[in-house]
Order: structure tokens, then C-alpha cells, then sequence
């Protein structure tokens, strides 16, 4: 193993290649734990999530659509509390539970969401894929720009499993983020239109440094698996909400 430039390699004796050794927990909350600031604010400091402001906005509003009166919301991977703080905008006063890996994060969060909601703020500081959810417990499930951060088949399937049992019936689960395309030339030309957003956002550093960072930390999946996988666990609505070329607002309503 090297390190180079932050960045974690090995070299590998099959392909004769450097590769990237994904970012461990501990080293995806050490870089969340320097950030809060940035993702204190949605319209700022996510510019680099293709309709991020659009995807929160459309994401809310279907949670309180289909369910106006709710009473509780598990927010997975909180960060800042962008996305509960926007629901309770839509529905006063929910009990609140915050997970994340990241203590200054949760932090943030707890401050901000306890200091308009008059339900209680309940903050775990736990990764996602360990933590015991409970049965039907949550009328709204969020989870923004975090589960491209479970690896496995088995991951994947396990979170969305513990997700389908908090809710409670009726309840729904929305997330948004980072998508895979399955189809290689299809990925490839996605890929080359995020980079051209991103050097439009600022110049060719940036989307290297983009590019960089999600080889380097994020394993996300594409849409349609995912849509299938709410589905495999109980979910038997789905929604998409918004695609953007590799960035997805969705969601599985437990009926
Ligand atoms: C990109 S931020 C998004 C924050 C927030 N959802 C938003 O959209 O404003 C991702 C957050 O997920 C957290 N996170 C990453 N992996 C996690 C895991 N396995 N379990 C819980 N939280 C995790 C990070 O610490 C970070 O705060």
C-alpha cells in the first residue's frame, strides 16, 4: 500500500495497475467531521450534486404529500440536518432522530433541528450498517447523499431491509443520490456531462478533484437497482422524483 496525495493505493499484481483502496469508515468520518460547515448550507455547499436545492424541495413535499399529519422522521447520514430541517418546514413539530457517523455533524444538526421542532431530537452517532432501526417506528425516512457509501450486495440489501421495517405502515422512504449508470458507454457519456457541469461550476481542478474524491470514497449503485431492491425488501411503491444525469431523487412508500 502507498499513499499518494491523500489518496489510499495498492498496486495490484493482476493488472499491474495502481488501484484505489476505498475509504474506510473511519477515514469517511475524519473528512465529515471537517466539513459541517460546508454542509450547513444546502445552496452552497453541495454545488457539486447536480439540482441538490430541487431534489430536497421535491423530496419533502412528496414525504409530507403523502402523509401531511406524520410524526416522527429517521434522518440516515444527517449531515448539518438539511433535510429534516426542510421537512419540518412541511410538517411542525416531528419527533426527530439523527444518525450519522460524524459527532461535530451531528452536533450541528441537533442544535439546528432542536431549535424549531418541539418534538424530541433524539442524535446517534452510528454507521448506518450497524445500527438496529426498529419496527415501525418512523412515519419518514431520508437519506441524502450517504448510501453510496455501503459497498456490499449484502450491505445494500440490509439497510434497505432495516429501513422497510421502522416504517410504520403507510410511511415512506426517500433518497437521494450519486447513480451508476449499468450500461459502460452510457456511464461513460454521463460521467463526461457531469464533468463538463462541474468545470462549468469552477474549471478542470475541480472536476478532477470531484472525480477524485467519489473514486476514492463512494460505491454507488445505479437507479434501477436500487428501485428493484425497495421493491425485493416490501416496498410496493416506488417514485422517482428527479434524475439528473447521475443523480437520482426516489423513494418506496410501504403501503
Ligand atoms: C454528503 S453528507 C450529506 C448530509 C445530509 N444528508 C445532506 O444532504 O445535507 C453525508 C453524511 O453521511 C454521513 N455518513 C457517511 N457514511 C455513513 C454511514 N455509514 N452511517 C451513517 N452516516 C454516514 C457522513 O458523516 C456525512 O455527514
Amino acid at each position: 500500500m502507498v499513499w499518494m496525495q491523500n489518496f489510499h493505493f495498492h498496486y495490484s499484481q493482476t493488472t499491474n495497475k495502481l488501484l484505489y483502496v476505498k475509504s474506510t469508515v473511519e477515514q469517511i468520518r475524519e473528512r465529515f467531521d471537517n466539513d459541517v460547515e460546508r454542509f450547513s448550507n444546502l445552496e452552497t455547499g453541495q454545488a457539486a450534486t447536480m439540482d441538490a436545492p430541487l431534489s430536497l424541495q421535491l423530496v419533502v413535499q412528496a414525504a409530507a404529500a403523502l402523509r401531511p399529519d406524520g410524526k416522527s422522521v429517521l434522518d440516515v447520514g444527517c449531515g448539518a440536518g438539511n433535510y429534516t430541517l426542510q421537512l419540518l418546514q412541511r410538517v411542525p413539530n416531528l419527533d426527530c432522530t439523527l444518525v450519522d457517523l460524524s459527532c461535530p455533524m451531528l452536533r450541528r444538526a441537533k442544535e439546528r433541528v432542536g431549535a424549531v421542532t418541539s418534538g424530541t431530537v433524539t442524535a446517534v452517532q452510528a454507521d448506518v450498517r450497524e445500527l438496529e432501526l426498529g419496527g415501525e417506528k418512523y412515519d419518514y425516512i431520508l437519506a441524502a447523499a450517504v448510501l453510496h457509501h455501503l459497498r456490499t450486495d449484502e450491505e445494500w440489501e440490509a439497510t434497505f431491509a432495516k429501513f422497510f421495517r421502522a416504517l410504520k405502515p403507510g410511511g415512506s422512504v426517500w433518497i437521494v443520490d450519486l447513480v451508476y449508470h449499468s450500461t459502460v458507454a452510457v456511464q461513460e457519456m454521463m460521467w463526461a456531462r457531469y464533468g463538463d457541469y462541474l468545470v462549468g461550476l469552477k474549471d478542470e481542478k475541480y472536476r478532477d478533484h470531484v472525480y477524485a474524491y467519489i473514486e476514492q470514497e463512494d460505491t454507488p449503485k445505479p437507479l434501477v437497482y436500487q428501485l428493484e431492491l425497495l421493491r425485493k425488501v416490501g416496498f410496493n411503491e416506488v417514485e422517482v422524483l428527479n434524475m439528473s444525469t447521475c443523480f437520482a431523487a426516489f423513494g418506496g412508500v410501504k403501503s
